[in-house]
């Protein structure tokens, strides 16, 4: 199956938010990528509820909204109301992320885990079987545009092994630093989920890149 694609509007042009929502309704993307950050998890603030509401309105794909907040299980309720498809929580945010989990799911929303670049996959294994997807961020969160960490590509290996024996439907999705040199690498690793901010909001033409990343030719044998 072909890989999902996932523009994060974190990099759209918030003055004409609508005109990029409509743009990626009308290219070959599959989901928004919709990050929430709240100065205290990430050094930065992007937006919440009432940014969310309005984009949903216009937006005719799915929302993979990535909280990159403390807290998130006094939100989830609400995210979902407000048009999360699926909700991401960070590992590292997470005293009883098996709860969060079962709520993100009671809430009719499709569950995630994130984890940052220092966080071992092993310290998934007891939670895997829960998931719909692990997002592996390949930079520090908090903002776009920087650089991809390689690391990366050990990391989405050793996942796709384990869950290979759990969960072989997981959704595995890359995060940060993702572009058109390094994305087929990362489908041939096990990822079949990739966000992709700063790569297509910086090019010429958003629309051709979002159509390049994602029919990018991939050796089907994974490395
Ligand atoms: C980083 C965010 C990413 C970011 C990706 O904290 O979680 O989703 O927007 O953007 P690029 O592709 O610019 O690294
Ligand atoms: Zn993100």
């Amino acid at each position: 199956m072909k890989h999902i694609l996932a523009p994060s509007i974190l990099t759209a042009d918030f003055a004409n938010l609508r005109r990029d929502i409509e743009m990626i309704n009308d290219s070959d993307a599959d989901w928004f990528h919709v990050d929430v950050m709240d100065g205290v998890f990430v050094p930065n603030i992007s937006f919440g509820f009432p940014v969310i509401r309005a984009a949903k309105k216009y937006a005719k794909k799915p929302f993979d909204v990535h909280l990159m907040i403390v807290n998130p299980e006094k939100y989830i309720e609400e995210f979902a109301s407000a048009g999360a498809d699926g909700i991401t929580v960070h590992f590292e945010a997470c005293t009883h992320l098996h709860r969060v989990v079962q709520q993100i799911k009671a809430a009719g929303c499709k569950a995630g885990v994130a984890i940052n670049p220092h966080t071992p996959v092993v310290l998934l294994k007891d939670i895997l079987h829960e998931l719909d997807l692990v997002l592996v961020m390949s930079v520090n969160p908090g903002f776009g545009g920087q650089a991809f960490i390689p690391q990366t590509y050990s990391k989405i290996k050793e996942l796709r092994q384990l869950a290979n024996q759990v969960n072989p439907s997981l959704i595995i999705e890359v995060d940060g630093g993702v572009n058109i040199g390094n994305i087929a690498e990362l489908i041939q690793a096990g990822a079949n989920a990739l966000v992709v901010g700063n790569a297509i909001f910086a090019a010429e033409n958003p629309s051709q890149m979002i159509s390049d990343l994602k029919n990018i030719p991939v050796n089907s044998q994974t490395i």
